[in-house]
């Protein structure tokens, strides 16, 4: 395990340990400063209609965290079956032990590692969302049989999705152009994307932030 990898996994400790101490503290929540969450939460409600976005939509959060993503869209009104897969016990813990604090039982979490040779999902979903996990995955530099995890990342969780469904996705560590030539091929394409505010810089257009959803071919 990369350091990386192993200072967000010690960060969960921490959330994990504030949260037994206050119910009310569940943890950070990624990318908060650029309303990201918000974000994808409204874009999913002005698409609502739209391939399989419905307010029933069924929806996974791959390397949910604190869950705090699915645990919003359901406040919000969403309420089809979620499920939230982390391959971080600590993180999976930690947002099963916030559920039932908030007696919350219809929101799931199970460990996965969608890099595990074995991990065949049992079921598909409407909507998958990542928010930060693939920037978390770039980061740890992992590679398997010569290929990046990055390289393999859109294969991997394509299993989650069938075709015509839709895959929302938010980074900070790639732009637009990257993260589009990293998800789309055999298995996705672009769909749409998300508007956040653009600085500029000696004639340079740059976003610290960016969401694109993909539809599953
Ligand atoms: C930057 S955090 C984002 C957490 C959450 N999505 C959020 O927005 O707060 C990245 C998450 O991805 C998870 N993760 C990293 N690699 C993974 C893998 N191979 N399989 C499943 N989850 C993974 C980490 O445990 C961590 O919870």
């Amino acid at each position: 395990m990369t350091e990386d990898t192993f200072k967000l996994n010690t960060s969960k400790l921490v959330e994990k340990n504030n949260f037994e101490e206050n119910p009310e503290d569940t943890g950070e929540c990624w990318f908060s400063d650029s309303d990201a969450e918000e974000k994808m939460i409204s874009f999913l409600f002005d698409n609502l209609g739209q391939l399989t976005i419905n307010e029933n939509s069924t929806m996974c959060d791959v390397g949910t965290g604190n869950g705090h993503l699915l645990f919003q869209l359901r406040e919000e009104g969403f309420k089809g079956k979620f499920l939230g897969i982390d391959y971080s016990e600590n993180s999976v813990e930690f947002a099963q032990n916030i559920a039932e604090t908030n007696d919350i039982d219809d929101i799931e979490f199970e460990v996965v590692d969608i890099y595990d040779d074995n991990w065949k999902p049992t079921r598909q979903f409407d909507v998958l969302l990542d928010k930060g996990t693939l920037d978390a995955i770039a980061l740890s530099g992992l590679k398997f049989n010569g290929k990046t995890a990055v390289e393999l990342y859109a294969e991997s969780v394509q299993k989650l999705l069938p075709s015509g469904s839709v895959f929302l996705i938010t980074s900070c560590n790639f732009t637009e152009v990257e993260l589009t030539k990293i998800i789309e091929g055999d298995f996705f394409k672009v769909w749409k994307k998300i508007d956040y505010p653009s600085f500029e810089f000696g004639g340079v257009k740059g976003q610290t932030i960016c969401s694109i959803a993909f539809e599953r071919k």
